[in-house]
């Protein structure tokens, strides 16, 4: 904004002050203010960083009356810069502070309209602002180590990372659920999923994940659905289901066992305690829908062969359970067209879907692929698809077809379970829901 002084020269993170031989020592710190109190012609500041916080205190004889009443004007979330030394005091948040003897307002701010009791919408609606929040900055810091601890997971697996696209031209999962628009004159569909360019990349690279954004435009409002989310797919050649399943199972332990070493705090912070996430191990409980009905059947549900699974059944499965299960061999018509059909039972598919516990839901849907191209059209054309628009992936069957086996993982579920939200808009910073796609 106008005004704002030109960014320069060098300072030190917040979380400098707290390392072991800073006592005495003079830094230039800068940041936002938390908040403030003056009594008695001292103020107290509390500043943040990306690195932390710290209270800095700064006597109006040592600033001068000018900067004093300049920095008692700072809002919260004011910009500030500030220099002192180092001092021990047992009340300051940490047990040390800062004696500021110099003090320059980058922008005073104007009233953060950010408090404690405010409705849930009035948030949503300043979530550009909200996202300043010790939950939010927690819960993303807590993402990206999720992230990069898939990622990681997936380079020692030789997994080789590629890039599908968005826009496409015909829907991978059903086209009720496909955000559609207009391609110069031609049907376009926003990915709901890669999974069908990545059964093409995968003949020259075997093994391979992406890591983007899809899209389903689901008008059902729940607490874990949104219509935009981070969707890490990986697909592997050679596989069959109880491989993928292991696979998964490996993938999800080494993620969050890293999770809980490196973000603790934050964990923490947000009601998950680490030791939680630490004691997860393989292999998760297997259980076919078969032996689900008849689980969710004996405590009153009236599920029968067919019946879809929804919310309340997963809960009921789920409730009382500390690790994530896996539920496998659903019904065909459950389920997606590209599922193998399993040789034990025709009815059903080689498919899992991994359940977090406590009552969180689906965090991954996986199968092993339908390999032959006959089965796959009957399987369009029962969905009400159009084969002729399925050619190109027909193709991938028609040239040195192998059997191969997928999953998709959703990010902001995992994290939902994760770190006990309550809704899933909260795992990501600017939600996309039914009624909402601003900020
Ligand atoms: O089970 P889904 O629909 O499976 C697929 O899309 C496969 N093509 C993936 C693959 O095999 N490559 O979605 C996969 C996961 C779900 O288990 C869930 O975690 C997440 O994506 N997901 C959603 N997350 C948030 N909001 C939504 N509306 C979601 N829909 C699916
Ligand atoms: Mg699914």
């Amino acid at each position: 904004m106008a005004g704002v002084p030109v960014a320069s020269g060098s300072a030190d993170p917040i979380a400098r002050v707290f390392e072991t031989p800073a006592v005495g020592q003079r830094v230039r710190l800068r940041g936002w203010l938390q908040r403030s109190r003056s009594s008695g012609g001292i103020l107290f500041l509390l500043l943040r960083d990306r690195t932390g916080f710290v209270q800095a205190t700064a006597k109006r004889d040592v600033i001068g009356d000018a900067k004093f009443t300049e920095a008692e004007h700072i809002q919260v979330e004011g910009s500030l810069r500030l220099s002192g030394t180092v001092a021990e005091d047992r009340r300051a948040p940490g047990g040390r502070e800062v004696r500021v003897d110099e003090i320059e307002v980058i922008d005073a701010g104007l009233p953060f309209p950010i408090f404690q009791e405010q409705t849930e919408e009035f948030l949503l609606d300043k979530r550009h602002l909200a996202i300043r929040s010790a939950d939010h900055v927690a819960t993303f810091r807590v993402k990206a180590e999720l992230l990069r601890s898939m990622r990681r997971f997936l380079d020692q697996e030789e997994v080789l990372e590629v890039t599908p696209p968005i826009i496409t031209g015909n829907p991978a999962e059903g086209g009720a659920e496909a955000f559609t628009f207009d391609y110069f004159g031609h049907p376009g569909y926003l990915s709901q999923s890669a999974q069908l360019y990545l059964e093409a990349l995968l003949f020259p690279h075997e093994r391979v994940y992406s890591l983007t954004p899809s899209f389903r435009a689901e008008k059902s409002r729940t607490t874990r659905h949104i219509t935009e989310f981070m969707h890490l797919e990986v697909e592997l050649a050679w596989c069959d289901l109880p491989e993928l399943m292991s696979f998964i199972e490996r993938m999800i332990v080494d993620c969050l066992h890293d999770v809980a070493a490196k973000r603790p705090k934050e964990l923490e912070a947000l009601g998950r305690p680490p030791a939680e996430l630490a004691a997860l191990a393989a292999p998760f409980p297997r259980l076919t829908y078969a032996e689900a009905l008849e689980r969710l059947q004996k405590v009153g549900f009236p599920v029968q062969w067919g019946s879809d699974l929804g919310t309340a059944e997963e809960r009921a499965l789920t409730l009382e359970e500390r690790s994530p299960i896996f539920l496998t061999h659903f019904p065909r018509e459950l389920k997606a067209f590209y599922m193998l059909r399993s040789s034990s039972d025709e009815r059903t598919v080689e498919a899992a879907d991994l359940l977090a516990p406590e009552g969180y839901g689906e965090i991954v849907g996986a199968s092993a692929r339908e390999t032959k191209v006959d089965l796959l059209v009957e399987r369009l054309r029962a969905m009400g698809a159009d084969p002729s628009e399925y050619e190109w992936y027909l193709d991938t069957r028609r040239h040195g077809s192998i059997p191969h086996a997928g999953f998709g993982v959703g990010v902001e579920r995992i994290l939902r379970w994760v770190l006990r939200r309550e809704h899933i808009r909260e795992t990501t910073p600017f939600p996309r829901t039914p009624s909402r796609h601003t900020p």
